[in-house]
């Protein structure tokens, strides 16, 4: 029997919250884990080719530079000793979704040619107050340069070689560089909020000199040491090494502040700059408040389901639609050959008794992770009368017969089918009405809890005084219930 109860709440849309843990599906990790791994392809995520794209000359089309120097001024306000500040989760309010900031820096080194897989911990939170003021300015003194990187856990060598791995990358803007990364074009235009807080983005004093873009080394989309080479060798161009006044050519002032030890170093070869930076890269992204727990290190998936559709339709059937994403990488000699791969769901029923009839799917394309990972796509949609509790996967050769059951490590994939979102009956208003676009969502509920009361949790943005950034607040929505029932 499938009976259900209709209800509906009316809300002002916000994102969801993030928690982390070891990896089992469903898992907080999902959303970060698809950012960091999707880069290109079927189904990529916007970090791969907007948000970090290196540019084909360092010009104003690329965002990596952006991504490492927004990185680098909210991790300089880390104070290691007091165990505060330091990297945030996200560098603008509305980039909620896709933005998150220290993957940003490791997507952006990986962008620009480098080849290291980055430690990428998960996390980071916003801060709710500002952290130190300070980020080091190119007419301060070294003293004072040295200062604040020493309250950050940094020492002067340390110093040196960072600023040399970041400036590898870009150059020095005119006036009209605004510093913020890509936006999401569909939630700025249609948020009206998020326009008036660009305007209220400070902009440094640094930017309000020169023209057009001056590149610091000759390489300003490559991740490389051709910035330290060029120090030493007497041909850089950089505005901060070789610039007209010499009060503002901070890189010359602080490279030269051990007598070049640090740069000879970082000069010698392309693969001490590689590891060097990126074990500095990690650390940067590291340095957090001591209140906040990072995960351990985000890995790509072998194996992932992803549900697109589990709703009631017209006839009182539950549509159960979805992909499974298979790492392809290894090819055949794993049996992970897509032309010779078939991929399919065995279900329970709501009674949690094994169906014997498995779910087919159909290979739609490929997708392309930040080190050579590539991932097959498999997709499905079937009608399901009797409820589901859970699933597993299951991967076949045709060719050698051989059979491989995904069970995700013991647990199954579980499926709640006693409350579903109704998709195509919720929606959210396209315009925002005094700063707030209205959310209608519908529900279903199994007959079996129809009496209980029915709650959401819904997270969404608040401003706050004193920052550009807004803070997120959850706030507790009851649902209605409608007089509509489905099923028999
Ligand atoms: C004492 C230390 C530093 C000073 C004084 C400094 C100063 C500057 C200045 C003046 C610019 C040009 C800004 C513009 O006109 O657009 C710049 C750009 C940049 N900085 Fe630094 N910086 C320092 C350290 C760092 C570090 C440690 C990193 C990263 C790890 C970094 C990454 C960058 C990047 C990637 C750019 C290029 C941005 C772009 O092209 O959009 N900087 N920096």
């Amino acid at each position: 029997m499938k009976a259900f109860v209709l209800a509906a709440v009316i809300a002002t849309l916000g994102p969801a919250a993030t928690t982390f843990g070891s990896y089992a599906w469903p898992s907080s990790y999902d959303e970060i884990e698809d950012i960091y791994s999707l880069r290109q392809g079927y189904e990529a995520r916007l970090l791969g080719d907007k948000v970090a794209s290196c540019g084909v000359d360092g010009g104003a089309e690329s965002q990596a530079p952006d991504w490492l120097r927004v990185a680098f001024h909210d991790m300089i306000t880390h104070d290691a000793a007091a165990g505060t500040g330091g990297l945030e989760a996200l560098p603008f309010p509305q980039s909620v979704r896709c933005r998150p900031l220290g993957l940003g820096v490791v997507a952006a080194h990986s962008a620009c040619g480098g080849i290291t897989n980055i430690p990428y911990r998960f996390g980071h939170i916003d801060a709710q107050s500002a952290g130190a003021a300070g980020v080091p300015q190119k007419h301060d003194p070294v003293t004072k340069m040295a200062d604040r990187f020493a309250a950050a856990g940094f020492n002067q060598a340390d110093m040196i070689a960072l600023t040399a791995c970041g400036h590898s990358l870009g150059g020095q803007h005119g006036p009209d560089h605004n510093h913020g990364l890509v936006e999401d074009d569909e939630e700025a235009e249609h948020d009206e909020t998020a326009e008036e807080e660009e305007d209220e983005e400070p902009h440094d004093e640094e930017e309000e000199h020169g023209e057009e873009l001056e590149n610091f080394d000759t390489t300003p989309n490559g991740f490389d040491n051709l910035l330290a080479i060029e120090y030493l060798d007497g041909t850089s161009k950089s505005p901060l090494i070789v610039g007209e006044n010499a009060t503002t050519n901070s890189d010359a002032r602080l490279f030269a502040s051990d007598g070049n030890v640090t740069m000879v170093a970082v000069a010698a070869s392309q693969a001490t700059f590689e590891s060097r930076c990126c074990k500095f890269f990690a650390r940067m992204i590291d340095s957090v408040p001591s209140s906040v727990r990072l995960s351990d290190p985000l890995e790509v998936i072998d194996i992932k389901p992803y549900i697109t559709g589990l709703y009631l339709n017209a006839a009182s059937d539950i549509v159960f639609a979805g992909r499974i994403r298979v790492l392809t990488t290894e090819g055949p000699s794993v049996g992970r050959d897509p032309n010779d791969l078939a991929v399919r769901l065995a279900r329970t029923s709501r009674l949690d008794v094994w169906s014997s009839d498995l779910i087919d799917t159909t290979c739609v394309g490929d997708a392309y992770g930040p080190f050579g990972e590539i991932f097959a796509w498999y997709e499905f949609e079937t009608f399901i009368e009797d409820g589901i509790t859970r699933f597993n996967i299951h991967l076949a050769v045709p060719s050698t017969g051989e059979k491989t059951v995904y069970d995700n490590g013991g647990l199954d994939y579980p499926v709640e089918y006693k409350l579903l979102y109704q998709t195509a009956e919720s929606c959210v208003a396209w315009e925002a009405v005094d700063g707030a676009r209205v959310m209608t969502a519908v529900v279903s509920v199994h007959n079996e809890f129809a009496l209980l009361p029915l709650k959401m949790d819904l997270v969404r943005h608040e401003r706050r005084q004193g920052s550009i950034k807004r803070t997120l607040v959850k706030v507790v929505i009851s649902f209605t219930r409608t007089t509509e029932e489905r099923g028999d």
